[in-house]
């Protein structure tokens, strides 16, 4: 069950068992009353317009073609690793502070607070550092609004900006959009690709089990995030970085759609992202006050152990 991975700092701890993953009680996570059902409601009814507009921008416009165009525009240098500016994790957290997600439902503060909120359940629940630290860095990709547009889905200079290239549960493109397991499948046939017959099958441009990792998810802060790690030698484990990369991919990890093109190690996969979803879902909590400088020198220690001190391209 354990993976090892030769660039973990604490090889030892990756063990899925270990985080005794089946014990946990989402009560226990959570620090209001709120019943798990009153998280990530979604019909057109109660759901804010603003919510509403994003998954339907989301869905007619995130196609192979975008993530084509965007994989190329957010390219890290394989060599140098150089991207387009060179900050500091604390400096993007700067930049980060005037960032409202435009797509969530549940929660209205600025981001540095959701991650610190996570990474801080994380904790408290006696999971390791490099995944308290997959907490604190999980939604830092929206930080691609930076240099995005309003018409690539990625202004967030505006809380009611587009974003729908920054957040929002992503689908994989390519392929059919599975309507039992995405939020608004009535927006499904406003997709481009769904009128295109190489992407508009069960497998679309994919083979029987071709495995998470060679799919497109539809673009957003997760991959960036992930491809930015990559690009900066970071040392958390395989697994945290998975946490980052699929998380926001609810059709896969919390309706188990996509189980034609996924292979046997993606099940373990699975797993880990189900157990991070616990703690980015349940400790959304306006009320829930955060210490910012009080907590910010433990979290320091856990950037520079896990190779992300001092500058890094973004
Ligand atoms: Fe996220
Ligand atoms: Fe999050």
């Amino acid at each position: 069950m354990a993976s090892l991975l030769s660039n973990s700092v604490n090889a030892d701890v990756v063990d899925l068992a270990a985080t005794k993953l089946t014990h946990f009680n989402t009560n226990d996570i959570k620090t209001n009353d709120k019943d798990d059902d009153d998280f990530r409601t979604y019909d057109q009814e109660t759901t804010p317009e603003r919510v509403v507009e994003h998954y339907k921008l989301m869905r007619s416009k995130q196609t192979v073609s975008f993530y084509d165009r965007m994989a190329e525009k957010y390219h890290f240098d394989p060599t140098t690793g150089e991207g387009r500016r060179q900050m500091t994790i604390e400096e993007a957290f700067v930049e980060l502070e005037s960032y409202v997600d435009a797509s969530d439902p549940d929660l209205d503060l600025p981001n540095k607070i959701h991650l610190l909120q996570t990474a801080e359940g994380i904790r408290k629940a006696g999971h390791p550092e490099w995944l308290q630290l997959t907490g604190l860095l999980h939604d830092m990709g929206k930080i691609m609004f930076l240099w995005g547009t309003g018409e690539d889905g990625q202004d967030g200079h505006d809380p009611k900006g587009h974003q729908w290239a920054l957040g929002g549960d992503t689908f994989v493109v390519g392929c059919q959009i599975p309507s039992e397991a995405v939020v608004f499948p009535e927006f499904n046939d406003l997709n481009p690709d769904m009128h295109d017959s190489r992407y508009n099958s069960k497998f679309g441009c994919y083979t029987a089990h071709c495995g998470l990792d060679s799919l497109k998810m539809a673009w957003g802060h997760d991959e960036y995030m992930y491809r930015m790690l990559v690009a900066n030698k970071c040392l958390i484990p395989k697994e945290g970085l998975d946490m980052i990369r699929y998380h926001s991919c609810y059709p896969w990890h919390d309706k188990g759609a996509y189980k034609h093109l996924t292979t046997e190690e993606d099940e373990e996969t699975l797993e880990w992202v189900k157990l991070f979803n616990q703690f980015d879902l349940y400790t959304k909590d306006e009320d829930n006050v955060i210490e910012v400088e009080e907590l910010w020198g433990y979290y320091v220690g856990l950037i520079d152990k896990y190779g992300l001190g001092g500058k890094l391209w973004w």
